[in-house]
C-alpha cells in the first residue's frame, strides 16, 4: 500500500466499515482513522467489531464531516490520504428530507475539498454512486464515465452535486482526486432498510415483502467485497481527475430478486405484497466497468450465486445484529417518519 496513514470519512457505515476491515486485514503497515458522526446507518455493533480488530492501528473519531471540529481533525491527523464514504445514503429517506442530504453529501464533501486543498499531497478518494447517472431503458447500453449526470432523485442529485464540484477542485487546484462510481452493493451488515437485508430480515419474521409498482426496474448488484477492492485499486493507482465506474454486470430486476431471496430462504411467494411506486423511481442501472478493468486489473472475485447465497446466510446467523436495530423504539420511530410520507403517491403500506 502507497499509503500509511487513511482517514476513512463514514467508515462506520455498511461499505466503509467492510473497506476498513479490508485495510486493516491486508496492509499490516497502513493506520486508519475512522471518522463518522454514527447516524442511524452506523450500527452499534459494527463500531464495536471495528475497535476491536486491530486497535494498535485503528481509531474511532465521533465527528460530522461538515463540522469545524472535523476540519480540525484532519490538520492534526496527518493523514496521507482520505477516502470518503460519509454520506446520508437511502433514496426513500432522501424523498422525505432532502436538506439532510445537501447538508452531508454536498456540504460535507467541501469541506473535505477545502482541507485537500490546504494540503495538495493528501490525496482523496470520493465514493459515488451510479444513480448520478439517471436511469437506462431496457434496451440502452450500460453507463459509462462520460455519460451525462441526469439525477432523479434528491439522493441522487446530492451526489452528482457533489461529483461535480470535487471534480472542480480537482481541476482548478490541481489536486490528487479520483472518483469511483459504484452500481448497488450487497452483502453483511447492510442496514435493513435497503432492498436486500430488508427482504431478508422481513421473510424470515414471516412479515410482508414490498415491492415498489410492479417489480420490473433493473438494478445492477455487486458484493460488497469486490467494490472494496476497486476503491483500494483506485486509492493505489487511479489517475487523479479521473471517474472509475464499478460493477459486476448483474442486472436482475427487482421482482426476479426478491423470488430468488425467497427461494433461498424456503418462504412463500406469498409474502410479496405490491405497494405504491417510489416516486421518480429508476427505471434500469447498469454499469460499464471496462476501464477499472483494463487500467487497474480489477474485476469482481466472487460469483452472484455464492456471494447472495452467504449473504442470506449471514442474516440468518445474525438475527440479533439486524434485530437491534429493528426493534420496538425503532420501529416507532421509523413508522413515525419514513412510512406512507410519500403522500399521494403511496398505495400500499410499506411495512419495515
Ligand atoms: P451507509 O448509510 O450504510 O453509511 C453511511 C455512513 O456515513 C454511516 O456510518 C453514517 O453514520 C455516516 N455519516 C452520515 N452522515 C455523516 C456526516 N455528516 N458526517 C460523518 N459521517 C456521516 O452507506 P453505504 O451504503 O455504506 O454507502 C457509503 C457510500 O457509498 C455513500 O457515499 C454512498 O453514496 C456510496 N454508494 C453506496 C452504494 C450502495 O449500494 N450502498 C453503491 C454505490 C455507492
Ligand atoms: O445504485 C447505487 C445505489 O444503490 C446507492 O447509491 C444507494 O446508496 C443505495 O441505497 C442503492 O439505491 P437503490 O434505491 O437502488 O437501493 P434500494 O435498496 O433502496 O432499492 C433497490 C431497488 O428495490 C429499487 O428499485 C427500489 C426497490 N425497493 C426497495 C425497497 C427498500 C422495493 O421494491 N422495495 C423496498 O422495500
Amino acid at each position: 500500500m502507497k499509503y500509511h496513514h487513511l482517514v476513512v470519512t463514514g467508515g462506520s457505515g455498511f461499505i466503509g466499515s467492510h473497506f476498513i476491515s479490508h485495510v486493516l486485514g491486508s496492509y499490516p503497515g497502513v493506520r486508519v482513522s475512522c471518522a463518522d458522526s454514527l447516524t442511524y446507518a452506523a450500527h452499534p455493533d459494527t463500531v464495536e467489531y471495528l475497535a476491536k480488530l486491530s486497535p494498535e492501528r485503528y481509531s474511532f473519531h465521533r465527528l460530522d464531516i461538515t463540522s469545524p471540529a472535523f476540519s480540525e481533525f484532519l490538520k492534526t491527523s496527518g493523514c496521507d490520504a482520505i477516502v470518503n464514504f460519509a454520506a446520508e445514503s437511502h433514496v426513500d429517506r432522501s424523498i422525505l428530507d432532502p436538506a439532510s442530504f445537501v447538508r452531508t453529501n454536498v456540504m460535507g464533501v467541501q469541506n473535505i475539498l477545502d482541507y485537500v486543498r490546504s494540503q495538495p499531497s493528501v490525496r482523496l478518494v470520493h465514493v459515488s454512486t451510479d444513480e448520478v447517472y439517471g436511469t437506462l431503458s431496457p434496451t440502452d447500453p450500460a453507463f459509462t464515465e462520460s455519460n451525462t449526470l441526469d439525477p432523479n432523485s434528491p439522493y441522487a442529485a446530492s451526489k452528482a452535486a457533489a461529483d461535480l464540484l470535487v471534480l472542480a477542485a480537482q481541476r482548478t487546484f490541481k489536486l490528487d482526486i479520483t472518483i469511483t462510481r459504484c452500481s448497488n452493493n450487497y452483502g453483511p451488515f447492510q442496514f435493513p432498510e435497503k432492498l436486500i437485508p430488508l427482504v431478508i430480515a422481513n421473510a424470515i419474521e414471516d412479515k410482508p415483502v414490498p415491492v415498489y409498482g410492479d417489480g420490473r426496474q433493473v438494478r445492477d448488484w455487486i458484493y460488497v467485497l469486490d467494490h472494496c477492492m476497486g476503491i483500494d485499486l483506485v486509492l493505489q493507482n487511479g489517475r487523479s481527475g479521473e471517474v472509475y465506474n464499478l460493477s459486476a454486470h448483474e442486472e436482475r430486476y427487482n421482482i426476479d430478486m426478491v423470488h430468488k431471496l425467497l427461494g433461498i430462504l424456503g418462504k412463500p411467494t406469498s409474502l410479496i405484497q405490491h405497494v405504491g411506486d417510489r416516486p421518480a423511481h429508476d427505471r434500469r442501472y447498469a454499469v460499464n466497468s471496462a476501464k477499472a478493468r483494463g487500467e487497474l486489473g480489477w474485476s469482481p472475485k466472487v460469483t452472484f450465486e455464492d456471494a447472495l447465497t452467504a449473504t442470506v446466510q449471514w442474516y440468518l446467523k445474525n438475527e440479533s445484529w439486524w434485530k437491534k436495530v429493528r426493534d420496538k423504539k425503532f420501529f416507532e420511530f421509523y413508522q413515525a417518519n419514513y412510512t406512507n410520507k410519500f403522500e399521494g403517491e403511496t398505495k400500499g403500506a410499506r411495512v419495515l
